[in-house]
């Protein structure tokens, strides 16, 4: 803990960097990639982990030590890294050998049966997100995106702005998000 907070005071960066990668591209399966998200939506995860909100033992470790000003340092630093889709490789894992086509489906049309909208609606075509406080989901880690599904099903992550995500993930099937999850990492 100790020495947690000397190295945040000495270089944050460098401190997040060890699970997040220093151009926000994680090499670490459950650790998400923080490169090109808008800062508003970084900002506002910094403030909800701290706040004790949204909850993950990797972040609670150290969070509560972080100041606004350190906040405003990281925001900074990983919102303007580059995306995959401006030629940034981001998720080099093995290609998904599931059911890319229904992935995609649920992408761009939803499932209309079952009250599930269009991802990009709110996420950008291509998952580029359309809103500041909308995340980025191209090129993000697929094992990430489907903790957070399944923490919203759970209630175990806070609803966010409108409580949508937490009712689309309640909508959706496991099957669904496994393979929505692995359209978006693709991208
Ligand atoms: C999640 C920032 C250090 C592990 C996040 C998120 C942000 C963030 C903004 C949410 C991302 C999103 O919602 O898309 C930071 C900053 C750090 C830092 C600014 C340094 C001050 C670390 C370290 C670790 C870590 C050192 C590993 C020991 C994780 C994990 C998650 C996460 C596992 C996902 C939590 C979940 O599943 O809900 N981090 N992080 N982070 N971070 Fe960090
Ligand atoms: C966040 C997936 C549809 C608005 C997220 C996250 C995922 C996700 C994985 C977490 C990103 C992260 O932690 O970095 C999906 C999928 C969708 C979908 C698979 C379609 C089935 C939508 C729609 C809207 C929306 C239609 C708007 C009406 C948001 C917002 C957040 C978010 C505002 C941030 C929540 C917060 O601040 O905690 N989405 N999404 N999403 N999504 Fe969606």
């Amino acid at each position: 803990e100790e020495e947690a907070k000397a190295q945040i005071k000495q270089d944050l960066i460098g401190f997040c960097s060890d699970c997040h990668g220093r151009n926000g591209v994680s090499e670490l399966k459950n650790v998400p990639n923080l490169r090109a998200q808008p800062p508003e939506y970084l900002k506002a995860q910094l403030l909800a982990f701290r706040s004790q909100q949204r909850s993950s033992s990797f972040m609670d470790a150290f969070i509560y030590q972080i100041n606004d000003a350190q906040i405003e340092q990281a925001v900074a630093h990983f919102s303007v890294q580059p995306s995959a889709l401006k030629g940034k490789p981001a998720w080099r894992g093995e290609k998904w050998p599931g059911d890319m086509a229904a992935g995609e489906q649920l992408a761009y049309v939803g499932n209309a049966s079952a009250n599930v909208p269009a991802c990009v609606a709110c996420h950008g075509p291509s998952g580029i997100g359309v809103e500041p406080g909308f995340p980025r989901l191209e090129g993000q880690k697929p094992q990430y995106m489907i903790n957070q599904l399944k923490a919203w099903q759970a209630g175990k992550r806070p609803p966010g702005p409108l409580g949508v995500m937490s009712a689309i993930a309640k909508s959706m099937t496991d099957d669904e998000i496994v393979a929505v999850s692995h359209y978006f990492a693709q991208l």
